[in-house]
């Protein structure tokens, strides 16, 4: 009997970012990482999985395109790791039937622009992982902790996108990977007025691949040796204090702070890498000015009192993320919206996101 399944995922955006490879072959980080995982209504990729007798080889169509299913070594590699979970899991079950000789058709589309820093990659993956393991049959069998780890063989930022709500990826440090996955900080019904703004500057392909320009970075700035020993470690400390405590002040800044600092890294890598553009530049001097209106000022510095409204990210590209509280969306965005008049087709340039919900777990 054929078996096909579909099922969707969520993108994931991070607030403390992942920058930086220590095993480029199984895709293990320089440091821990965590972030929000948006709504399944909002940016997702949704993936139909077929397994069947009749065909020949596998396929793989991306956005209506057929690509060479071969060529993509990484998702050969999350294949081949599926397959294997399946047959040891055969080998214990006799319940299951054996299905090594079968061969998957795989269809995935995304619902946003692809590779334009909107965490393509990590939905894709997130969704690739689940499908076949439900295609397979073992999705209920394994952990989502260990969809987590093979989801993270295709791209890193996708371990994150397995679990909703905030989602820690802890960098491990077994050689083999086997705690190199990502486990919930908070569930997505914890801080429920939480929103993500996604506001498209471009929905053109970025210049430099993530992959390729997190290994340059690693070969060439001495700046992400000390965010990798001496920040990180701490911001994943404190950020998650914040995000326990619902304490939006302090999980805006860190969130600002990270995305500068990963953005620094870029340009500490040499040839130097720039992600942002003038319109993200405006944004982040927009979202000050705004934040500033709030802020106390007092003679002294350590007593001035913050009231962040609105805490900007960018990922690798120059589109930006708001993380803000629900109350403050309809004035956030009618700011951003003077400030950035929408062009003729408007609708594609802001997505309004949900954070912390549900994230993509169900068959369609
Ligand atoms: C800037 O997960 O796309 O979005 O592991 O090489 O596939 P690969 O990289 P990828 O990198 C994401 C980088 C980032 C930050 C983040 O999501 O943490």
């Amino acid at each position: 009997m054929p078996t096909q399944v579909t099922v969707s995922a969520p993108v994931n955006i991070a607030v403390v970012k992942y920058w930086g490879k220590r095993d480029t072959s199984l895709l293990l980080p320089t440091n821990s990482s965590l972030s929000l995982t948006l709504s399944q209504d909002d940016l997702r990729s949704t993936t139909t999985v077929r397994i069947d007798a009749l065909f020949n080889k596998d396929r793989l169509w991306l956005n209506g395109k057929e690509e060479d299913a071969t060529a993509n070594k990484r998702m050969v590699r999350v294949v081949q790791e599926l397959r294997a979970v399946r047959k040891e899991l055969q080998n214990k079950d006799s319940s299951l039937e054996a299905l090594d000789e079968q061969k998957m058709h795989i269809c995935s589309e995304n619902n946003f622009p692809t590779a334009a820093g909107l965490a393509s990659s990590a939905s894709g993956f997130a969704a690739l992982t689940f499908g076949i393991a439900h295609a397979l049959g073992i999705a209920d069998k394994i952990s989502t902790a260990d969809l987590s780890r093979l989801a993270r063989q295709g791209s890193g930022s996708a371990c994150r996108s397995l679990f909703g709500g905030f989602v820690a990826w802890n960098m491990g440090i077994n050689p083999d990977g086997s705690d190199s996955v990502a486990e919930q900080v908070a569930d997505e019904k914890h801080w429920p007025d939480m929103e993500a703004l996604v506001l498209v500057a471009s929905d053109a392909r970025k210049d430099t691949p993530s992959t390729a320009g997190m290994q340059l970075t690693i070969e060439t700035s001495d700046l992400l040796r000390e965010r990798i020993a001496n920040v990180v470690p701490q911001r994943m400390s404190d950020i998650k204090t914040a995000i326990v405590n619902k304490n939006y002040d302090a999980f805006a800044e860190h969130t600002m702070r990270d995305s500068n600092q990963f953005h620094a890294v870029c340009l500490d890598t040499f040839p130097p890498i720039t992600y942002l553009n003038d319109v993200s530049r405006a944004v982040i001097h927009l979202v000050t000015a705004y934040n500033n209106l709030f802020t106390e000022k007092s003679d002294n510095a350590a007593s001035s009192k913050k009231g962040y409204r609105a805490a900007y990210t960018f990922d690798a590209g120059p589109n930006a993320v708001l993380y803000v509280r629900r109350e403050h969306v309809p004035e956030i965005l009618a700011i951003v919206n003077a400030t950035f008049p929408a062009p003729a087709d408007a609708d594609k340039q802001t997505y309004l996101g949900r954070a912390a919900q549900y994230v993509g777990q169900e068959d369609k």
